[in-house]
Formats: C-alpha cells, sequence, structure tokens
C-alpha cells in the first residue's frame, strides 16, 4: 500500500474515523495547512482513490519543564526541539486492517531519516485526542509527558526499535 502526500484533488467528503474533528481537519484544514507549509501530510488512497487514512507532521518545540525528567538533565536549552505527529487517522470502515500501524510506523521512519541526517530534534509528540488514541500510541512505546497530556518518544528510543 503506497503511502503518498496529500494533494487535495483526493477524495475525502467520506471520510469517517469517528473523530468529528479529525474528519473535519482532512476535509477542511488540510489543504491550507500544506500550502502554508504548517504540516506535512500523507495519505493512503482506496482503489478508488479514496483517503482511507492519513496522518500530519510539523516541527514543534516544547518547554524544556514539560519534558522527563532524564531529558531535562541532558538538554540545557529551554526549549526542546522536538517533531509533532499532529493527526493520524484511519477511515473507521478500515479500522483493524493494519493501516494505523503502517502509517505510525511510516511518520517515525521519515522522523528518524531527517534527524539523523538533516534537521535535529530529540523526540516526536502527539496529541491524543482521548482515552483510545492514548492507548494506541502506548502500545507503540510513547509515554505520557508529566505535564501537557501530550505523549512522547525519544529518537533513541525510535533509532533502536528500527534496528530490532
Ligand atoms: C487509532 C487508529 C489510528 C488505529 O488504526 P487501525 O488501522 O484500526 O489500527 P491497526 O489495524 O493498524 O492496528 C494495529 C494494532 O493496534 C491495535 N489497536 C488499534 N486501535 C487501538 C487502540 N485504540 N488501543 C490500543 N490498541 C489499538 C490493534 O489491535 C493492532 O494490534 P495487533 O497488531 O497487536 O493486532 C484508528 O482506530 C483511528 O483512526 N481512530 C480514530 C482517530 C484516532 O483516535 N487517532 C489517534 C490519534 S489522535
Amino acid at each position: 500500500m503506497e503511502i503518498i502526500p496529500y494533494n487535495r484533488e483526493f477524495k475525502r467528503e467520506n471520510f469517517d474515523c469517528g473523530k468529528k474533528p479529525l474528519n473535519n481537519y482532512i476535509l477542511r484544514n488540510a489543504t491550507k495547512d500544506v500550502k502554508s507549509g504548517a504540516c506535512t501530510c500523507f495519505v493512503i488512497l482506496s482503489d478508488t482513490d479514496q483517503v482511507i487514512g492519513y496522518y500530519t507532521l510539523s516541527a514543534e518545540s516544547i518547554p524544556k519543564k514539560d519534558a522527563p525528567d532524564k531529558l531535562q538533565k541532558k538538554i540545557k536549552y529551554e526549549y526542546i526541539p522536538v517533531i509533532l505527529l499532529g493527526r493520524l487517522a484511519i477511515d473507521k470502515n478500515e479500522f483493524g486492517n493494519g493501516y494505523g500501524k503502517l502509517l505510525l510506523i511510516d511518520s517515525l521512519k521519515k522522523c528518524l531519516e531527517v534527524t539523523k541526517n538533516q534537521i535535529g530534534a530529540v523526540a516526536v509528540i502527539v496529541d491524543p485526542i482521548d482515552g483510545e488514541a492514548i492507548a494506541f500510541y502506548a502500545k507503540y512505546g510513547f509515554t505520557m509527558l508529566p505535564t501537557s497530556g501530550r505523549m512522547f518518544m525519544s529518537m533513541n528510543k525510535i533509532e533502536l526499535a528500527f534496528k530490532e
């Protein structure tokens, strides 16, 4: 299954992941965010060119005080550079078919490549929309940040996971 950059021509009117903000995002906001450079967006399409899953990535920083203790000791800067996996969603009709995992792994691979070879960042963070999303990300090794409700996985941990 190919994962390709978002294009406004893709059909997405019927996209439904069960979470309204994530449905609205791909329908109404993805085009302008990608155009302005606020994020990148990658999708998988069905045979009929319907969007069946997507994720977004952008540069982000978190205040040092919000980072895990171990990292606070290592980094001397007030803000810590990270990559935000802002949204990840699969159409309900395709739940359980492995596409969520596929997109998550693809996004982490991209983050690893870019941080190894081009732009530094110490972790990937996510903004889980609810408890189900927390459970999904926790399954893959993300941990809760102490104060912000966001979840975190260090680039070192991601690199190790890909070596296994
Ligand atoms: C969470 C979501 C992306 C999972 O997508 P999916 O395609 O159904 O997931 P997959 O089929 O790839 O499942 C991969 C694994 O994760 C598990 N999983 C799926 N959803 C899970 C959840 N909410 N909690 C814990 N585990 C979950 C599956 O059981 C599977 O485990 P296995 O490999 O051990 O069998 C999808 O349910 C979704 O889009 N939900 C609504 C939007 C959302 O909550 N996005 C999260 C980010 S804000």
